[in-house]
């Protein structure tokens, strides 16, 4: 999609469609005042035959108004102007595409941008606006055998501007919310993949092409090299099935070479069955999406080396299923991490945290500056924060808020849980240095304790994100999330001029 932004009023676009706001109760927008005057109230008089109230997502689509240029308008209902917030803006943009998605008007001209949303500026607004509406657009066809030949009109979408002054502000937006599309579209593809081509080989394939286009340095580990660095927990998860597993290393270098970078790092399980403590069969089959951490690691990876951000990121992502084989880890069976720390497994569906504690480890020779895991990791998080929150721990607040305050301007928000002490005696084993389970009581909170043991030497978070990766349901499909999130990390740590700023 091309996206522009321009100022200027509506009675002098010739567009395919203008696209203004009306509130609850028929109380026009600015924008939709300003077309009601040029078409002599043609406006005011089809709501007064109360065709469009303002509720929140109701539309209507006006075809060859009098005096107007455009084509069409499409009125869109905002709501009650007094509860105009950040989510109904978001609704509405998502809304007007849905309503437009099927016309054949192939250039809009959208006055939604101009609304006034609390405490946000014009820059969150056309942001927003270019992510939800390439997210809106978005499908997954390619597993299709005919492909879907809808043809699809919609090519450019216009954002208005208050101000000639708004344009700089708003083209840079544009850039960023389209290489954030970019990213999140990346990493939904990957998760909406199936197992059986999305596999441990195919992410590290991606991994190269990515490289290639952006001039990264990719390094893959094979199962030998995992051997040799001592990844006993890592390659005791693979050993349940007959793909290779594979270590992804991604290294973008924005800034000087002795900056430290910031690593990401991504939970890659192309295929969660449990191994041979298996999971139920209902459902079993978005455990393809227990790869999404790692996906979300290439989509923001990608969305930096887009924007060229001047910063270093380091992206690791651990890949392997998760089967059961008869060389598979068993319930008792005890392994050892690459951090010299025994493990005793006593659920082989725990596993993410089995993979990841070796990632964690290797991610030390980085040096970096602050690492941020993203995983699928615990069903319990879904229980605790449902479907809207990824969960966040941390071993250092400063961290946190900067993850915090990352995902409350991207509106890809997460909710801090505890990491205390007290919960880490869940994890103890009669016969190793620790147990991969400790029980039902904060699920989320002990996986995360787990992670906590392999990551003492550096400043770390973790997102669960697996209630937020993907929807279930009649919407089943990957969201991307928490690529808005990460990027707009990555972006605020640029602008600091330096990723120890602890500002
Ligand atoms: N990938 C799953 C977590 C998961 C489950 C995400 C369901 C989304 C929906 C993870 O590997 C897993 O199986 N975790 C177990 C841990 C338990 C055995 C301690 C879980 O959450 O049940
Ligand atoms: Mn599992
Ligand atoms: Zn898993």
């Amino acid at each position: 999609m091309e996206f522009i932004v321009k100022s200027g009023t509506p009675e002098k676009q010739r567009s395919g469609c203008i696209v203004a706001g009306v509130f609850e109760t028929r109380k026009l927008s600015a924008v939709a005042q300003q077309i009601d005057e040029v078409t002599q109230g043609a406006i005011s008089a089809i709501l007064r035959r109360g065709d469009l109230e303002g509720k929140p997502g109701q539309t209507l689509l006006l075809h060859n108004l009098a005096q107007l240029p455009s084509e069409r308008v499409l009125l869109v209902g905002c709501g009650r102007e007094k509860e105009f917030n950040e989510n109904r803006y978001r609704e509405i943009i998502a809304k007007s595409i849905s309503a437009l998605r099927d016309t054949g008007a192939s250039e809009i001209t959208s006055y939604l941008t101009e609304l006034e949303v609390k405490g946000r500026d014009i820059s969150w607004k056309v942001r927003q606006a270019v992510e939800i509406i390439e997210s809106s657009l978005y499908r997954f066809d390619q597993m299709k055998s005919k492909p879907n030949n809808n043809r699809r009109a919609l090519r450019r979408v216009i954002l208005a501007v208050p101000k000639r002054s708004d344009l700089g502000t708003g083209e840079q937006a544009i850039k960023e919310g389209q290489a954030i599309a970019d990213g999140v579209k990346l990493a939904r593809d990957l998760g909406n993949l199936p197992g059986n081509i999305c596999t441990p080989t195919y992410l590290a394939e991606q991994a190269i092409e990515l490289g290639k286009t952006y001039n990264l340095k990719i390094t893959i580990l094979e199962k030998d090299d995992m051997q040799k660095l001592g990844m006993g927990s890592l390659l005791s998860v693979a050993r349940g099935s007959r793909q290779p597993p594979k270590l992804i290393v991604l290294e973008y270098q924005g800034a000087n070479e002795n900056d430290a970078p910031v690593a990401l790092v991504g939970k890659g399980l192309t295929f969660d069955a449990g191994g041979i403590s298996i999971k139920p069969a209902a459902n079993m089959d978005e455990m393809k999406y227990d790869m999404c951490g790692g996906a979300s690691v290439l989509g923001a990876v990608k969305a930096a080396a887009e924007l060229k951000l001047p910063l270093n990121v380091v992206g690791v992502i651990p890949s392997s299923e998760n089967l059961p084989d008869g060389d598979a880890n068993k319930p008792g069976d005890i392994v050892t991490s690459m951090s010299g720390q025994t493990v005793e497994v006593l659920n082989t569906d725990a596993e993410g945290r089995l993979i990841l504690s070796d990632a964690l480890t290797y991610t030390e020779r980085y040096k970096p500056a602050a690492v941020i895991d993203i995983a699928t990791l615990t069903g319990a998080c879904v229980i605790a924060l449902g479907a809207h929150a990824s969960g966040l721990l941390a071993n250092n607040d400063q961290l946190a808020r900067e993850i915090l305050n990352a995902g409350k301007y991207s509106f890809d928000r997460a909710w801090q849980l505890p990491l205390w002490d007290e919960y880490q005696k869940q994890l103890d084993s009669n016969f190793a240095d620790m147990a991969n389970i400790g029980g039902r009581e904060g699920g989320a909170i002990t996986a995360a304790c787990f992670l906590a043991r392999y990551t003492k030497n550096f400043k770390w978070a973790h997102l669960d994100v697996a209630g937020t990766a993907w929807k279930t349901g009649k919407d089943k499909g990957a969201t991307g999330r928490p690529v808005p999130l990460l990027v707009q990390f990555l972006i605020n740590r640029a602008r600091q001029g330096g990723a120890e700023n602890g500002a």
